[in-house]
C-alpha cells in the first residue's frame, strides 16, 4: 500500500522526538516511535541511551490498553533491529504482538539488520509500508549512515573567524599567551552543546600548544567527547590540559605508544600523519563522529582530503588585520543565520 499524508505527519512526530536522543546514544542511531489507532496516538517513545531499551518497545509498553496494539500501526523512523545485542530484536517483538500494519523511514545501514527486520516483520503476516521521509530519516542518523556506508567517522569541520578572515592573531608577534574571543558567549555554548552531540573532537598539535584547550563539554549538560590530537613529532607534554585523564583521550604518535589510565596512543609512521589513517583508525574504535575544532592547518587538511561532511563557520564582527588565516570553503552555505553581532555559516559536502 502507498503512503497517506498522515503517515508523515506521524512519522515527522517519530523524527521529532528521535532527535531527543542526540548525545545520548552514541553508537547507536536516534529513533522514535508511535503507536496509532483511529487517527489516534496511543503510545510513543524514543531510544534515550545507549544500552537502553529501543524506541519501539518504548512506545509499546506506553500503550494504556495492549489489545489496541493488534488493531494499530506503528511508525519508526529507522527498520526495527533483527539481531541480539543488547535488547531482544524488536521486529520478532512486532510480529509475536501481531501489529498488523508497520510504517518505516528508511532502511537500516547496519549489516547485521538492513532489511532483515522488515523480512520477519512480513513473515508474520503485516503489512510494511518504507520509504515515508525517508530523506529526513535518513538525514537525522547521517553520523550513523555515514559510519556504516562509507566506513569511516561522520566528520564535522568548525572554527570562528574575524571579519577579515583571520582564526587568531600571530601569538608570537603580539605576545598573548591566550587566544583573543571571535565569538560571544552564545556562540560557545552553542559550541558546548555541539561538542555534547558527537563521540570525539579533534585539535591540531600547535592548537594543542598554544591554546591548551580541555576539548570537553563545560557550558552544556553532556558527555564529553573522545579527545582526538596529532602529536607526530612528539610535542605534546605531561601538564597540557588534554593530558589530565578527565577524559578518553586519542594522541596518534610516531614513538611513544604506552597507553595508560584514559590515554590511549596510537602509532603511526610518519608518512602515514594523514586525514584517512586517522578516521580509519577512528572508525576501528567504533567512533562514529569527529567534531574537528581546529586550528587552520588540520582543518585545511581535512578540506584537501574532502573527508568532511559539515562545517559550521562563525564570524564575529572584530578585525585582526594580520594572523592566521581561516581555511576557506569552496562552495556556498546551506544555510546562514546572524545572533547578537555573530554570523553562522552552515555548508554541506556533496549530497549530505
Ligand atoms: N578561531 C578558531 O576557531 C580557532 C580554533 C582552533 C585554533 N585556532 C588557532 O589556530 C592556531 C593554530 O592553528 P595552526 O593551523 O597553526 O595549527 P593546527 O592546525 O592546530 O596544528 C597543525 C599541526 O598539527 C600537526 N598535524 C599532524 N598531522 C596533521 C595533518 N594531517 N594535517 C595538519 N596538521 C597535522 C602538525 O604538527 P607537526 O608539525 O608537529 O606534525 C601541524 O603543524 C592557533 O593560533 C589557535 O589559537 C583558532
Amino acid at each position: 500500500m502507498t503512503p497517506s499524508a498522515r503517515d508523515e505527519v506521524y512519522m515527522q512526530r517519530c523524527l521529532e522526538l528521535a532527535r531527543k536522543g542526540l548525545g545520548l546514544t552514541r553508537q547507536n542511531p536516534l529513533v522514535g516511535s508511535v503507536l496509532v489507532y483511529n487517527d489516534r496516538i496511543i503510545g510513543e517513545g524514543y531510544h534515550h541511551e545507549y544500552g537502553g531499551p529501543h524506541a519501539e518497545v518504548i512506545a509499546i509498553r506506553s500503550v494504556a490498553d495492549p489489545s489496541l496494539l493488534k488493531k494499530s500501526t506503528l511508525y519508526v523512523n529507522l527498520e526495527p533491529c533483527a539481531h541480539y545485542g543488547k535488547t531482544p530484536p524488536c521486529s520478532l517483538m512486532i510480529k509475536d504482538i501481531g501489529i498488523p500494519r508497520i510504517v518505516i523511514g528508511c532502511e537500516d545501514a547496519n549489516p547485521e539488520v538492513s532489511g532483515k527486520g522488515i523480512t520477519i516483520i512480513k513473515s508474520g503476516g503485516a503489512e510494511v509500508v518504507t520509504g515515508v521521509l525517508e530523506r529526513e530519516s535518513r538525514f537525522l542518523n547521517r553520523r550513523f549512515f555515514t559510519f556504516h556506508e562509507k566506513k569511516r567517522p561522520f566528520v564535522i569541520l568548525k572554527w570562528a573567524e574575524t571579519l577579515d578572515g583571520f582564526i587568531d592573531r600571530n601569538r608570537d608577534e603580539c605576545g598573548e599567551a591566550s587566544p583573543s574571543w571571535i565569538t560571544n558567549h552564545t556562540a560557545r555554548m552553542l559550541v558546548h552543546k555541539w561538542r555534547s552531540e558527537e563521540i570525539s573532537i579533534m585539535a591540531g598539535t600547535d592548537t594543542v600548544l598554544l591554546d591548551n584547550p580541555e576539548l570537553n563539554v563545560r557550558e552544556w549538560p553532556g558527555i564529553n567527547p573522545v579527545r582526538v590530537v596529532p602529536d607526530k613529532n612528539g610535542r605534546l607534554f605531561e601538564e597540557l590540559k588534554i593530558m589530565d585523564d578527565s577524559s578518553p583521550t586519542i594522541i596518534f604518535a610516531t614513538g611513544k605508544t604506552i597507553s595508560s589510565g584514559k590515554r590511549e596512543y596510537i602509532r603511526l609512521p610518519a608518512e602515514n600523519f594523514d586525514i584517512p589513517v586517522f578516521l580509519e583508525e577512528l572508525y576501528k574504535r567504533n567512533i562514529l563522529s569527529v567534531f574537528v575544532e581546529g586550528g587552520a592547518k588540520l582543518i585545511e587538511s581535512f578540506i584537501i582530503s574532502g573527508l568532511w561532511d559539515e562545517t559550521y563557520v562563525f564570524s564575529g564582527n572584530k578585525k585582526f588585520i594580520s594572523g592566521v588565516k581561516a581555511p576557506a570553503i569552496n562552495s556556498e552555505p546551506i544555510e546562514k543565520f546572524e545572533f547578537r553581532g555573530s554570523g553562522l555559516r552552515i555548508y554541506h559536502n556533496r549530497d549530505l
